[in-house]
């Protein structure tokens, strides 16, 4: 497939000629790549059940995983979600747009393909001003889940989706890297009480702010999924029970005091650098949990660019909300394997 790139880091003359052509191509069923505040996402036509199913082709993703509805407007919402819509239209002015994605009993006319088969919808309004444009432009509801093959980490940067997704979808629309870096916080707003199923920088005390208190995370996500058999449930959004994120090089995460953290790093490198082998740090700085999560992608990237054969990483203080939304990320990276030192 001919695949055009634009560049919309800047929103232009040019920049918006070029989101309205890309536009047009979602409407008619095609696939665009386009910048987010959180990670890029590869979109389609939310309500074109053949366009959302080439998302699952283009990226090699199980058809069970459903996709995230984007949206530009809060008025769409109703048309495509039903249920709490008191508490999300509540949720969606406080936080809307940016990096908040809700779970809603769907409406009918959202195809099955697009929810994996679920009877619930996740929609979210992105902050990214290219992203609110190509979303308008199209004039329908935007089906997009990150913009990288199945498996790999989450692209924040154009060059990311280039490497991932060139000659596969239509269109690759490039900006700045993310600001944001990790995924939207997903709400489950299905049950009685709101339930977070994926962690992300906005935190369950933020979301308690409108929702009168504080929401649970979902305990399926707080181990390894399939570790104690039978004991540990299933995550409820169907993609958090998959490997994600995983660079090609093994990982391993050492916590505990930060001094002691480095020792080990320091050790275990020198032991693996003796054997021959070239060995990537990923050390971020004590609390500076926005530029982590800025940079965490990009540098698990970087190290399957380098070719490194082992990641050795330091964890973060995971008692912070936003702490816990990266070492989420982080553990599945690693598959779960984590020292205490
Ligand atoms: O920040 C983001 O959310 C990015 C940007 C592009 O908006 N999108 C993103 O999409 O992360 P994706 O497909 O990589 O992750 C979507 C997650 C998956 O874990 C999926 O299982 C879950 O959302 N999900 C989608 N619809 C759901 C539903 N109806 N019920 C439960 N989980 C759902
Ligand atoms: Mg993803």
């Amino acid at each position: 497939m001919r695949t055009q790139v634009y560049d919309v880091a800047e929103l232009n003359e040019e920049a918006l000629r070029n989101i309205d052509v890309a536009g047009k191509i979602l409407a008619e069923g095609g696939l665009v790549a386009f910048p987010t505040e959180t990670v890029y996402g590869l979109g389609a036509n939310a309500m074109n059940p053949a366009a959302a199913a080439d998302i699952y082709l283009a990226k090699g993703r199980p058809s069970d995983n459903p996709l995230i509805v984007h949206i530009a407007d809060i008025s769409q919402l109703e048309k495509l979600a039903s249920g709490q819509m008191e508490v999300a239209l509540a949720l969606a002015e406080a936080f809307w747009p940016g990096p908040l994605t809700m779970i809603l009993p769907k409406q009918k006319c959202v195809p099955d393909v697009t929810t994996g088969g679920l009877n619930t919808v996740a929609v979210r309004m992105p902050q990214d001003a290219a992203a609110l444009e190509l979303i308008r432009r199209a004039g329908v509801p935007v089906a997009a889940p990150s913009a990288n093959l199945s498996g790999r980490p989450s692209p924040t940067a154009g060059a990311h989706v280039i490497q991932d997704l060139f000659g596969r979808v239509d269109v690759i629309l490039t900006g700045n890297d993310c600001r944001i870096g990790i995924e939207s916080t997903i709400l489950d707003l299905t049950g009685e009480k709101a339930v977070v199923l994926r962690p992300g920088l906005l935190t369950p005390e933020e979301l308690g702010t409108v929702l009168g208190y504080i929401p649970e995370i979902d305990p399926g996500i707080l181990k390894k999924p399939g570790s104690e058999e039978g004991q540990n449930p299933a995550p409820r959004a169907p993609g958090m029970k998959y490997k994600h994120y995983a660079p090609k090089a093994p990982m391993e995460i050492f916590s505990g005091d930060p001094r002691r953290v480095r020792q080990a790093i320091a050790d275990k490198k020198a032991a693996a650098e003796a054997e021959g082998k070239a060995v990537g740090v990923i050390l971020f700085e004590e609390n500076a949990f926005e530029r982590a999560a800025h940079d965490l992608f990009a540098r698990l990237r970087d190290m399957d660019d380098r070719g490194v054969d082992l990641i050795l990483a330091g964890a973060v203080n995971d008692r912070d909300s936003r702490g816990f939304a990266l070492m989420n990320r982080m553990l599945k990276s690693a598959g779960y394997r984590i020292t205490h030192v």
